[in-house]
């Protein structure tokens, strides 16, 4: 089923363009965003909503992360995402106005199912979005939106994080409009945005062979911070996730923010860090911070590896290596920037002689509390 490729992880990244292509398939008509998974949920019922509630873990955890930025933005609604595990056990304030939306790929993770059913038992609407057909976490929801990825066999959950982020930015869009809060040309700029993403992963893939060369050199590492900002953040958590479990080598990721708060200790000569830098287009002037940033951990020695947009020239003087992303709005930029991230641990995991696809100690659904 690898389909020549030589792992599963492998085959699975490489579908990205098709996982989002097919999440937004059929759910933009005439340029609105249609989704008939949400019938149950009137207008009226979504104009009412007061706050959302995302609860899932892991990589699922960071596209909700992501996802915040962006219904925040566009639906003018509070989100927070909490981790299923945390949720459950804090008697967490449940009020009629808040949904609770659920990411899970498999559909089956215990601590979100438990999650979703004590949301359901205080009288929270729920919403799932996953990727297994007539899993256990919709079944228990009031609504579900599927992504379409098709099946992810490898533990590292890759294409199933893009096509989650996608159906939760539809999800916001309809919101958005449902709510009046985005002016309709705003919104068809945001669909057609979400529109050109697969185009755009397939150029981003098509650096991998250079990320594989960093990666190879690099197999000696020991540790790895990532840095980002904003949406940019969430990204750089999921770069470390992906390289602790699949290369098993110690890795944070942090807000670039916080780096005087604590986290610029650790930079040392030699350290790499990868930075995910926001585009120099975006609205807040994050660009010049970041770039700040950069300029800080490589005055003590650090080792950058930038992210950082076609064009964005700020970033050379002061990066070792620079890794291009097509441009895209800023809030579509993670969509981008995850990809090379997951192609560095993937590679790392194979220069390292390691099971890419079943990494020791871990379960591709954690069907356990
Ligand atoms: O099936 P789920 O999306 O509920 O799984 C959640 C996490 O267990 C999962 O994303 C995990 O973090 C992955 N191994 C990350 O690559």
């Amino acid at each position: 089923e690898k389909g020549g490729w030589s792992s599963f992880m492998r085959k699975e990244v490489a579908e990205q363009p098709d996982a989002v292509a097919n999440t937004i398939r059929g759910r933009i008509v005439d340029g609105e965003v249609h989704i008939p998974e949400l019938e149950s949920f009137g207008d009226d019922e979504l104009r009412g909503v007061r706050r959302i509630t995302v609860v899932a873990c892991g990589t699922a955890s960071y596209a909700g992360q992501v996802a915040k930025y962006a219904i925040e933005q566009w639906a003018r609604v509070p989100v927070e995402v909490e981790l299923s595990h945390e949720f459950r056990y804090r008697e967490p304030v449940i009020d009629d106005g808040t949904l609770v939306l659920s990411i899970s790929q498999s559909g089956e993770t215990m601590d979100t199912l438990m999650a979703v059913k004590y949301a359901r038992e205080q009288g929270a609407r729920t919403i799932s979005i996953c990727n297994t057909q007539g899993a256990t976490i919709p079944r228990e929801s009031d609504a579900v939106v599927y992504t379409h990825a098709g099946p992810e066999v490898a533990v590292a959950s890759t294409k199933a994080f893009v096509a989650q982020i996608t159906a939760l930015y539809l999800f916001g869009l309809h919101l958005a409009r449902v709510r009046g809060t985005l002016a309709p040309e705003a919104l068809a700029d945001a669909l057609a945005e979400l529109q050109a993403i697969p185009a755009k992963i397939e150029t981003v893939l098509g650096q991998s062979e250079r990320v594989a060369e960093l990666a190879h050199w690099m197999a000696d590492t020991r540790s790895v911070l990532f840095l980002g900002r904003h949406v940019g953040f969430p990204i750089a958590m999921e770069g470390a996730l992906k390289l602790k479990e699949l290369a098993y080598i110690h890795a944070e990721g942090f807000a670039a923010g916080e780096l005087k708060h604590g986290p610029i200790a650790l930079i040392e000569p030699g350290q790499p860090v990868f930075v995910v830098v926001p585009s120099p287009r975006g609205s807040a002037n994050l660009h010049p911070k970041v770039v700040s940033n950069i300029q800080e951990i490589r005055a003590r020695g650090a080792r950058v590896i930038a992210i950082a947009e076609e064009g964005d020239a700020a970033v050379l003087p002061y990066a070792d290596e620079v890794i291009r992303i097509p441009l895209a709005a800023p809030l579509f930029e993670p969509l981008l920037a995850v990809v090379p991230l997951q192609v560095f641990a993937m590679e790392l995991s194979q220069a390292k002689g390691l099971d890419v696809d079943q990494p020791r100690n871990l379960a591709k659904s954690v069907t356990v509390e």
